[in-house]
């Protein structure tokens, strides 16, 4: 598929063609199978098939995400998590902490959360009850995080004493993470730009190298001002190190200690109560 063809592709999905630079050749490869496997012998005629299936429209729109990931991803903005944020959430009158990780891919960034969690377990006398909801638009790749097992390329940047508390070893280069980690995390299949989001007042939300980098300027800001209805007044918005918000969200404000993570303010349109 050339590269004319993988733009049609883009086009027709609202995705963006910047980000997809690095991507575009083992997405090329992915989505020039299924066109073989559908007899389609060019886009134009792969596009029609899509409109008329929707079924095979998701099939589709699965091919062209990219799950790249891995534990603690961005090591310094983990280091003020666990400063700052957590210790924030934690100190609030709140019983219940609500955190949503959004476009989750494998998982790999809900157990970081998990992890951080249970470090905090020991510097506080009681924490509060962490609800964590992780999401989405790509349904097998839930089933993957649910199972837990990861390469050990994922895991470079969890410490040695980390890797042998949370993980065990199944195979040479493989681990899995350790089962109470995987407790109260209710997984969801979830499309940011079509659905709206899985709950209401959460405290924090990660919207890291999905929305902001793949998809197209005007189907983002819409889809950026459903996530941030769901906050709470002077929630946390993290979105990935390469990427910026769009402009024109007056209800979001940079928090001093990382340039990606954002505060809600107090009071706003995009409040909920
Ligand atoms: C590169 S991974 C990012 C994983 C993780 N957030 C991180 O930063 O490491 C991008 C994920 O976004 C998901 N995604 C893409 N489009 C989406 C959409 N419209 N709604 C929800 N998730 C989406 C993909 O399925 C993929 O798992």
């Amino acid at each position: 598929m050339d590269d004319p063809q993988f733009r049609k592709l883009l086009d027709f999905f609202g995705l963006s063609w910047g980000g997809y630079r690095k991507v575009r050749k083992g997405v090329k490869k992915r989505v020039a199978r299924h066109m073989r496997e559908m007899a389609c012998r060019t886009v134009e005629e792969y596009l029609l098939a899509l409109e008329k299936n929707p079924e095979l429209k998701k099939q589709a729109q699965q091919l062209m995400t990219v799950s790249i990931s891995r534990f603690f991803r961005d090591r310094a903005l983990w280091q003020t998590m666990e400063d700052h944020i957590l210790p924030v959430l934690i100190d609030s009158p709140k019983q219940k902490i609500k955190i949503w990780c959004a476009g989750c891919a494998c998982g790999e960034e809900v157990y970081s959360v998990k992890i951080l969690w249970e470090r905090l377990r020991g510097r506080y006398a009681q924490l509060p009850q962490l609800e964590l909801w992780a999401t989405d638009l790509n349904p097998e790749l839930l089933d993957r995080a649910q199972t837990g097992i990861y390469s050990l390329s994922g895991l470079k940047e969890v410490p040695e004493e980390w890797r042998s508390r949370y993980f065990s070893q199944v195979q040479e280069k493989h681990f899995a993470v350790s089962d109470f980690l995987k407790e109260k995390i209710f997984w969801k299949v979830h499309n940011l730009i079509a659905d709206n989001p899985p709950g209401t007042g959460f405290s924090l939300i990660f919207l890291r190298n999905n929305l902001l980098t793949y998809y197209r300027d005007e189907l983002r800001l819409p889809a950026v001002r459903k996530v941030i209805e769901s906050l709470f007044p002077l929630g946390f918005l993290i979105i990935g190190a390469h990427e910026k918000l769009p402009p024109g969200l007056q209800t979001l404000f940079p928090f001093p200690h990382h340039p990606t993570i954002f505060q809600k303010t107090p009071t706003s349109p995009e409040t909920n109560p």
